[in-house]
């Protein structure tokens, strides 16, 4: 076979080396959910690792909750910055490609508002307006929520 040859066919395979890993980016690990929602198929312990981020968040949000009725901003930075994008930032790349790109996506605004949540509270931002975002962003926590579940594999 001549290398011009061969070299046509590592091209190809690399193409589609490509193309099948930005399917996968792109789509995720997927199936039909049991109640109508889309099922992103995770190992068990990956699935463990996005339930202890959503526990986190849901504890922010409690925390920022808290903080705007005492007028405590301080409160509010901290909890908000701890769920905020550098808390996302260390997830592991095997796991990224088996979450949606729309579920990344949508997760990743959520982690940003947190953080812009935090640095309200730090700018001095009216208890209002906090609230106001802290709102906003629940609104992508119950459209998520309705649109995706996770399943374990072997379960
Ligand atoms: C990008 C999608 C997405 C966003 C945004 C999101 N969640 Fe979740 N969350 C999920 C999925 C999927 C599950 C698993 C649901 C299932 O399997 O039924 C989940 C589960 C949870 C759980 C259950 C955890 C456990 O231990 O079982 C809590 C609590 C939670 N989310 C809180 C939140 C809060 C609070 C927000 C917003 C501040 C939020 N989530 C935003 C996708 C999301």
């Amino acid at each position: 076979m001549s290398s011009n040859k061969l070299a046509q066919i590592a091209l190809l395979l690399w193409v589609i080396t490509i193309g099948v890993f930005a399917w996968f980016f792109v789509r995720g690990n997927t199936t039909a959910g049991n109640d109508g929602r889309t099922a992103i198929v995770l190992q068990p312990g990956e699935r463990d690792l996005v339930l202890k981020e959503m526990r986190g968040l849901l504890a922010a949000t409690q925390q920022i909750l808290e903080g705007v009725n005492q007028g405590d901003m301080q409160r509010i930075s901290k909890a908000a910055r701890a769920a905020g994008m550098a808390g996302a930032a260390d997830v592991n790349p095997v796991l990224m490609a088996k979450l949606p790109i729309e579920f990344k996506q949508l997760g990743m605004s959520v982690h940003q508002e947190m953080d812009d949540i935090a640095n309200a509270a730090e700018t001095g931002k009216s208890s209002s307006d906090i609230l106001q975002m802290a709102s906003n962003s629940l609104n992508k926590c119950v459209a998520c929520h309705s649109s995706w579940q996770i399943n374990a594999t072997g379960q």
